[in-house]
């Protein structure tokens, strides 16, 4: 018996593929397709995929033609799966042309002639793309402009900004720059909120009230009732209200939330995270607009883990903070929490400086990941014998802001909020900033 063998995403399943596989059949006896798993093409750029690593492979079979179907899990796979299952022809698409010659020491390889004007990227973005228009005066937004251009889903066309010194490079990019928030919201179907955050809740109230789904860098407002009365806006027009905090878009950190559930170092008593700088990426101009103290700018990316690990529900909260030399914001502060069941405490710098670490403790072991954990691509699971230990590495690109922007476009899609970030955690956030920022100022 032949045995061929292809690979592919198979994402919105389209002519080109089929006759492809027919093709790929028509050279054996038996076909066993290869279907990319979610992480795998994550790992390899592929980051604009709309279906599910089953919605694919169900599509794959309601065709009819592989005999077995595979997933491709890591790099490598190929030469594993060929020696596994005893295959005697590897093939691909001509778009592949010479990338598989390694695979002749193995097999036969055979790349068959690609169908024309057909492909999975063409159906994506022949459906309609968000324009999003951003607000703010960092140099941030440079980056995120620049992510935005992974993420065919999105295009960000506009900006309002009052300050645009640090914005140089991204000027010629856009089609338009305003100073006056309501020409954005008229000209974009979205907005992209990195001001200052003491303008979040009022900007994205207007946002909401026109109609525009929100993505708002955290803490999205600065009271628990502000934000609460976001989220209703959002929820009563239909529109999505998304919290961006970007690591919570991570592989490496979604994976972690999920070892730790399953009890990989027994029960968590203790979660303890820093995040400092000596200049916060908020301070566009600091004659001219408010500084962000520390708490504003690193709050959020700090409570994040120990609110979605330990909840919500703490006991008591306590906070010890130091003030610039000026006077005008905090620029170190730490916050304990008490758990009936566990301790938290974040330290958050702006003008301080520290090791940035995540350590998370359990009865078991504990888990370390190194500065900067918010950028995670890696974490190490410790026990007491070391030999025990175990290290987790995650591909990351662009720090998680073209995940989070996926995500922000699939939410607007399905019309239910993202599912990364709990609305609990969302409204806690929003509550520490004003019980801090009630006591600080
Ligand atoms: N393929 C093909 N003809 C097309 C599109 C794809 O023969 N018009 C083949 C590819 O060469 C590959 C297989 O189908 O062998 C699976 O390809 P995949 O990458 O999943 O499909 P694309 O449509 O190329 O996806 P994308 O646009 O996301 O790269």
């Amino acid at each position: 018996m032949k045995k061929v063998i292809t690979y592919g995403t198979y994402d919105l399943l389209h002519y080109g593929h089929i006759k492809l596989l027919e093709r790929a059949k028509a050279l054996g006896d038996y076909l066993i397709v290869g279907v990319t798993a979610d992480d795998f093409d994550k790992t390899r750029g592929k980051i604009n995929v709309r279906q599910t690593l089953e919605e694919r492979i169900a599509a794959v079979r309601a065709v009819n033609i592989a005999d077995q179907i595979i997933v491709e899990q890591y790099e490598g796979q190929k030469i594993d799966d060929i020696k596994r299952y005893d295959v005697d022809v590897f093939t691909v698409g001509s778009d592949w042309e010479g990338v598989f010659d390694y695979l002749r020491e193995y097999c036969e390889v055979i790349y068959l002639p690609r169908t024309q004007g057909i492909s999975s990227t063409d159906i994506r973005s022949s459906e309609a793309t968000f324009k999003i228009g951003m607000t703010g005066y960092s140099s941030f937004l440079n980056k995120f402009y620049k992510e935005s251009t992974f993420v065919n889903a999105v295009d960000v066309i506009g900006l309002y900004s009052k300050d645009t010194t640090k914005l140089s490079k991204i000027k010629d990019e856009l089609e338009f720059i305003t100073n006056d928030y309501d020409e954005l919201l008229e000209n974009v179907d979205s907005v992209y909120i990195h001001s200052h955050p003491s303008s979040h809740y009022s900007e994205c109230k207007k946002a909401l009230l026109n109609g525009k789904n929100v993505l708002c860098e955290s803490p999205v407002a600065m009271s628990s009732e502000e934000c609460n009365e976001l989220l209703k806006i959002a929820k009563d027009n239909g529109l999505t209200f998304m919290e961006a905090i970007r690591t919570a878009y991570t592989t490496a950190y979604s994976r972690l939330l999920l070892l730790l559930k399953s009890g990989k170092i027994g029960k968590v008593v203790s979660v303890d995270a820093t995040c400092t700088s000596l200049s916060s990426g908020g301070d566009g101009s600091r004659e001219k607009l408010n500084r962000w103290g520390s708490l504003e700018a690193w709050g959020p990316t700090t409570l994040l883990p120990v609110f979605q690990i330990l909840g919500t529900d703490y006991e008591s909260i306590s906070f010890f903070f130091l003030k610039s030399s000026n006077g005008d914001y905090d620029s170190f502060t730490k916050i304990d929490f008490k758990y009936s069941f566990a301790t938290a405490s974040i330290k958050v710098g702006n003008g301080v400086k520290s090791e940035g670490e995540l350590i998370i403790s359990g009865t078991k072991g504990y888990v370390y990941v190194p500065a900067p954990w918010w950028k995670m691509d890696y974490f190490e699971i410790r026990y007491e014998n070391p030999t025990d230990n175990k290290r987790y590495f995650y591909q990351i690109n662009g720090e998680g802001i073209r995940y989070e922007l996926v995500e922000f476009a699939n939410a607007i899609r399905r019309g239910k909020p993202d599912f990364y970030i709990d609305r609990q955690v969302t409204i806690e956030i929003s509550k520490i900033m004003h019980e801090f920022y009630s006591k600080v100022k």
